[in-house]
């Protein structure tokens, strides 16, 4: 053992704190109106499986009024449904339902941009320069002769510029607005307090209507230096668009920070204070979770000092390299970054944004293995864990053929983009869309036609299905590791990862070879044992 780590942060038991949270991607979970695109009524319908699986919560991502340019985080109606899935009495009943079966509903909030559809940007694009309408987002003039260059040198998280120019009513080219991913997601100026009056609003709508909490889209992101300087690229840095997330990829070892003056701005933070308040109104521990790719474990931390958001996800973790070391540093680092404010970490490793991770650990039977024993770790670990439909089933990254890609980072830099991990799930049957939607009509995205032998079907009830495995690691997590204390202590035995905490000792073969299985009591492995480590597996035992 090389660490020890003892957070401070003390369990208050309130619901979110060891919380295993699924995340639904709504267009690609289960369609019940058989149009190939999921729906709120398909996630009501298939709330039982859920429940059964063990979770105690779901996030969906975004549901609301949008032309689906970025599939719901372009937001044309924060107080609406997109008719595509339904409408606010399929988001009521889904939410009773959910409440009824003991499962949490946490929805997705994307106050970064608008949809350029949203009311407000139409306005802003009617109306003249230096206007109110213009003031909620981050119109600018051009540089150069004729203002015929951006007015910075920022790149959009998608490629290409993170600027476009509109045309003035006259039909002369005109100002250029902000936007940090697609051209269709115009930011937002935080620092007009119009905007953040408008989201108050928005939180209290959903608050009103139920919601658990609220996974808080581009968190990092509102509030950009206020004077829009060019960002400082050192020599082999790359903009945002080759590099995405690119900060978060760095080791936790001490490093050079990039410049950075549209991400993780000390003005950020006044926003979650005020959230964290008006969330404090309403009964029954309502929560935020931050989407906020920051640059080190400390920033991190701050999203989730005691004034502001519950969670943060924790990225490091999914970034980590197949590698007990790199393990064993991230719980180590982040766990002491974040017990440092009182508050306890999160881990995740999958979600609708990167490559799933049966892929990223190599991809077949060896990169399931290797997915297996990482989630088995990850849920004996304090705090509390995230799961990515899907990956309950085992499913690996699909290579989608360039004609069926949507993914607005595929049409502005070619790049294969994150359709993969999107295809819809499959549930029965042995073709698609394998029980995805009513009917046989096929999916927004097409599924491969080797499926059959891992839908929900024909995993249930297999003891030696992935499904059954996730089953049982969160019975067992529910069993033997809530209730444990939060203080975790993480090292490595050669290629092993252990971690400690309490009684429990979990161990995670990384290396190439098997290795000794300590003395104690195995309560639950991701493979089989035959008295030894094999690798590519995990087990937690009771010592
Ligand atoms: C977040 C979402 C991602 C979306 C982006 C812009 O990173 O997770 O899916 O494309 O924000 O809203």
């Amino acid at each position: 053992m090389s660490s020890l780590n003892d957070p401070i942060a003390a369990t208050t038991g309130r619901w979110w704190e060891h919380a295993v949270v699924y995340q639904v991607y709504p267009r690609s979970f289960a369609d019940a109106d058989g149009d190939g695109v999921g729906d709120l009524a398909g996630v009501t319908d298939r709330l039982p499986y859920l429940r059964d699986l063990g979770v105690d919560a779901v996030w969906l991502s975004p549901f609301y009024r949008s032309p689906q340019h970025d599939h719901g985080y372009d937001v044309a109606d924060y107080h609406d449904v997109d008719p595509l899935f339904g409408e606010l009495a399929d988001a009521d009943a889904m939410l009773a339902r959910a409440h009824e079966l003991g499962l949490k509903v946490i929805v997705d909030l994307v106050p970064n941009h608008t949809s350029d559809e949203h009311r407000w940007f139409q306005a802003a694009l009617a109306a003249a320069p230096g206007s109110p309408e213009r003031a909620r987002y981050l119109f600018r003039e051009g540089r150069g002769p004729g203002g015929d260059e951006p007015p910075n040198n920022w790149a959009s998280v998608f490629g290409g510029a993170a600027w476009t120019r509109v045309e003035e009513a006259d039909g002369t080219p005109g100002q250029w607005y902000l936007h940090l991913f697609d051209s269709t997601q115009p930011d937002l100026d935080w620092r007009n307090p119009e905007v953040g009056d408008m989201f108050v609003e928005v939180l209290r709508f959903w608050l009103d209507r139920g919601v658990d909490g609220f996974r808080v889209d581009v968190a990092h992101g509102l509030v950009k230096e206020e004077s829009l300087r060019d960002q400082e690229l050192a020599e082999g840095e790359l903009p945002d668009s080759e590099s995405v997330n690119s900060a978060a990829t760095a080791s936790m070892v001490e490093r050079t920070l990039r410049d950075e003056p549209m991400w993780d701005q000390p003005e950020v933070h006044d926003v979650y204070r005020r959230w964290h308040d008006v969330l404090a109104e309403y009964d029954g521990d309502r929560m935020t979770v931050a989407e906020a790719w920051t640059q080190t474990p400390g920033s991190m931390a701050d999203f989730v000092r005691p004034d502001e958001m519950s969670q943060a996800f924790n990225f490091a973790f999914l970034l980590a390299p197949w590698d007990a070391a790199a393990f064993a540093e991230v719980v180590t680092g982040s766990t002491e970054a974040v017990g440092r404010v009182g508050a306890l970490p999160t881990w995740v490793l999958s979600n609708h944004d990167v490559v799933r991770h049966v892929t990223r650990y190599g991809g077949g039977a060896l990169g399931l293995d290797r997915a297996r024993a990482a989630t088995l770790a990850m849920l004996a670990l304090p705090g509390s864990a995230y799961l990515y439909q899907g990956e309950e089933l085992g499913l690996e990254q699909v290579e989608v053929a360039p004609e069926h890609r949507q993914d607005p980072s595929w049409f502005r830099t070619g790049e294969v983009g994150r359709d993969g991990c999107r295809v819809p799930v499959p549930w029965s049957g042995t073709a698609p869309p394998y029980g995805f939607g009513a009917g046989a009509g096929q999916p927004w995205l097409p599924q491969p036609d080797d499926w059959a032998g891992v839908t929900v079907e024909a995993q249930l009830g297999d003891p030696g299905s992935t499904l059954t495995f996730y089953q049982a690691a969160l019975a067992a997590r529910r069993e033997h590791a809530l209730g444990l204390p939060d203080a975790v202590e993480a090292g490595t035995d050669g290629d092993v990862l252990r971690v400690r905490r309490g009684d429990l000792l979990v161990v995670l073969n990384c290396g190439d070879a098997p290795a000794e299985l300590p003395a104690g009591e195995v309560l639950v492995s991701s493979g089989p044992l035959d008295g030894v480590l094999p690798p590519a597996t995990s087990a937690w035992l009771r010592v």
